[in-house]
Formats: C-alpha cells, sequence, structure tokens
C-alpha cells in the first residue's frame, strides 16, 4: 500500500517538475524569460488547493522514502537497486532543505523567490562550492529515481541489456540538464546582476 501511495505522490510531484525544470531551461534564454513563464504557472501550483497538495506529497515522499531505505538497509542487490537508495536518500534531503527555504525565504524573509533567489546562492562570493554540487546532484537524483523507478516497472517486457542502456541514458540526460540550469543560475552563461535583496555576502 505504501509503494502505491509512493507512487501515485511521485507522479504528482513529477508533474510539478516536469514545468519546474522546464523553467529552469528557459532562463537559457534569459533572466525575464525565466520569471515570466513562472509567473506565468504560479497562479496553478501556488493555487490555495493545489499548493498544499504539493507539500504534502513533498512530505509524505521524503517519509515513506526514508521508511524504505530503512526497511531494506543491507539487503540491496546491484547497481540500480542501490542507486534507487542513494538517489532516494538524496532527494528526501534536497526536499526537505529546498521546500523549506523556498517557504522560509517567501514567508518570513518577504522575498519574490524568483530567478534571482535560486541564482544568490551559486554567485562568486556567495557559496557556489555548496549550491553547485547541491542543485546539480538534485537534478541527478531526480532523474536516477525515475529510471530506476521505470526500469523496475518494465523489467517484464525488455531485457535487462535495454533497461541498462535506456536507465544509464536517462541519468545521463539528468547530468547534462542539472549542469546546464547551474552552468545558467551561476552566471557562467550570461552575467547575473543580482538585486541587493538577494545577496547573501557581497554583491
Ligand atoms: C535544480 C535546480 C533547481 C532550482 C534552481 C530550483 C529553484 C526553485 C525556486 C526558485 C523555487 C520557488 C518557486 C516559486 O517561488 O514559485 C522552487 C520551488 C520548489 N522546488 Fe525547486 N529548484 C530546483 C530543483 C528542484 C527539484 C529537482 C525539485 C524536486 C525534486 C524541486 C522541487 C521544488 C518544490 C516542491 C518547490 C515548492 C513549490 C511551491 O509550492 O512554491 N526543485 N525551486
Amino acid at each position: 500500500m505504501l509503494h502505491k501511495l509512493h507512487r501515485i505522490s511521485a507522479l504528482l510531484i513529477s508533474l510539478y517538475v516536469l514545468f519546474h525544470l522546464t523553467n529552469h531551461v528557459i532562463a537559457l534564454g534569459g533572466v525575464s524569460a525565466h520569471i515570466n513563464f513562472m509567473e506565468n504557472l504560479r497562479p496553478i501550483y501556488r493555487a490555495k488547493v493545489i499548493e498544499p497538495i504539493l507539500l504534502f506529497c513533498a512530505l509524505f515522499q521524503v517519509t515513506s522514502g526514508i521508511i524504505f531505505i530503512a526497511r531494506r538497509w543491507g539487503k540491496r542487490r546491484g547497481f540500480f537497486d542501490h542507486a534507487q537508495a542513494i538517489s532516494g536518500g538524496y532527494l528526501a534531503f534536497f526536499l526537505m532543505f529546498h521546500v523549506s527555504a523556498v517557504m522560509y525565504g517567501r514567508l518570513v524573509q518577504g522575498l519574490d523567490t524568483n530567478f534571482f533567489f535560486a541564482a544568490a546562492g551559486l554567485q562568486p562570493g556567495a557559496y557556489p562550492w555548496f549550491f553547485l554540487p547541491y542543485y546539480t546532484l538534485a537534478v541527478v537524483a531526480y532523474f536516477t529515481h525515475l529510471a530506476c523507478g521505470l526500469r523496475w516497472i518494465l523489467r517484464e517486457h525488455l531485457s535487462t541489456q535495454t533497461l541498462n542502456r535506456a536507465a544509464g541514458g536517462v541519468m545521463t540526460v539528468g547530468l547534462l540538464l542539472g549542469l546546464t540550469i547551474v552552468s545558467t543560475f551561476s552566471g557562467a552563461i550570461y552575467p547575473i546582476a543580482l538585486p541587493n535583496e538577494y545577496c547573501l555576502n557581497k554583491c
């Protein structure tokens, strides 16, 4: 039952993540492109009925994921079985800190949690050595977790070789996407003029 709920909740979160990561890739076209896209989507995912469901799913996903890791501790065999637990563990860590940071920024600091909010930590002089792997690994972990889940669901329909190749491909897409997003937000693709209210150290 818990596995079934974990999958349903993953599906709902994935719907958000699809738009969320598309939003971050759109930043390749400039800061305003990212902000405009986010402002168009917010009325949907921040709607009074949708946001609490999304946040509840994130919390449920973290809790049920930790339970799955604990239950099968020391019993996992093979690369993808371990990759599923490690990526899930990282996603649990990331989701807890990421969603808390966004909510703290929005509700306590009164910030607009837009492009600049995410870019702030990645700027030289802030904490890029923490935030570069933090965000890159989040995207890698998401795609790895997805690849392991799909590999398991399709295990009776495809050969092991096809499953492994497809999973490897999905994980590689995750790595490339993660690197593209952090490159954009760190200012490696175009310069970023951070407004004063987002500066973590000096700007
Ligand atoms: C990789 C780079 C990422 C960056 C730069 C980033 C940045 C952001 C920003 C700026 C927001 C605030 C959105 C708003 O104010 O409307 C946000 C919200 C959020 N992000 Fe991310 N994110 C990233 C990856 C992820 C991933 C991989 C996940 C899930 C696995 C995720 C889950 C969420 C959730 C659940 C929210 C809260 C949505 C809400 O209710 O407002 N993010 N993120």
